[in-house]
Formats: structure tokens, C-alpha cells, sequence
């Protein structure tokens, strides 16, 4: 976005990267803490807001002004190389690591192995609770990001 875009793209990649720095955090925290526990659920619904209002600031106002300035040639391709990253990228946070590349890049590589070992010996849900929770959410982001979408075009 700074790139492709000037200062206006450096102000919301700024931005971005702030929110995205919260997140690691609040996700760092979040491991230490037990599921169930009234401490884990007010902290998840904090994320989950925060990350709603982040994908949302991304889809509606980051996205729409990039496309053009990069045409859909390099927007096709960006949204591959995303594709490709997303398979390497550590599965547990890190708010240690600085999120500016090259260093969030090279860092982040090097905590994904350790990472997938970690993730290999947790418990996790069955194949059967975890169908579940995605028809639940898919029903739950649907409703919320409409909702989200029709408060934002009153407030306008
Ligand atoms: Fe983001």
C-alpha cells in the first residue's frame, strides 16, 4: 500500500500494523489463559471485535483504493502469493517479532516449525466439533458483517 499508494498508504498500513500488533498481543495472552474461564471469553469477544473491525477497515478501505492502483493483473497475483504465504505463516502469535518485512517475514518462518510441532501435540476439537463451529460462525459472520455493513451505510 505505501508503495502503490503514498503517504495515504503508509497512514493505513501504519494502521494496520498497530491493529495487527494488538492482536498478537492480545492472542499471546489469550494462549496463557484457560478456555471456559470468564477471563479467556471477555478477552475472545475483545479480539473477535477488534479483528471484525479490522477485516472490515481492510475490505472497505484498503482493498477498494489498492485494487485500482495496482490493476487486477497484480491484484490477481497478490491474492496468489497471499494463498501461498498463509501456508507458512506461524500458527501462534508472536508480538515479539517486528511487523515490518523483512524481518516479520524471515522471523515468522523460522517460529512456523516450532509452531506446527507445538499444534501437533495440543488437543483439539473433533472433525465433527469443528464442522460445527464453522457452519455456526458462517451463519454468525454472515448476519454480524451485514449488520456491520448496514450501520456503516446509515452512518453515512
Ligand atoms: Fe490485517
Amino acid at each position: 500500500m505505501e508503495k502503490h499508494l503514498g503517504d495515504k498508504g503508509r497512514e493505513l498500513a501504519d494502521h494496520d500494523r498497530r491493529e495487527h500488533q494488538s492482536v498478537k498481543e492480545r492472542l499471546y495472552k489469550l494462549e496463557s489463559l484457560q478456555p471456559g474461564s470468564e477471563e479467556y471469553d471477555q478477552l475472545m469477544i475483545v479480539i473477535m471485535d477488534s479483528l471484525h473491525h479490522h477485516n472490515d477497515d481492510e475490505e472497505i478501505k484498503d482493498l477498494p483504493l489498492l485494487e485500482p492502483a495496482i490493476g487486477e493483473q497484480a491484484s490477481k497475483q497478490a491474492a496468489q502469493s497471499f494463498k501461498k504465504t498463509k501456508k507458512l505463516v506461524p500458527t501462534r502469535a508472536h508480538p515479539a517479532i517486528p511487523n515490518m518485512p523483512p524481518f516479520e517475514t524471515l522471523l515468522g518462518l523460522l517460529e512456523a516449525p516450532i509452531d506446527k510441532i507445538k499444534d501437533w501435540f495440543a488437543s483439539f476439537p473433533t472433525e465433527e466439533e469443528m464442522k460445527d463451529a464453522k457452519e455456526e460462525l458462517k451463519h454468525r459472520d454472515h448476519d454480524a458483517a451485514a449488520g456491520r455493513a448496514a450501520a456503516e451505510a446509515e452512518n453515512r
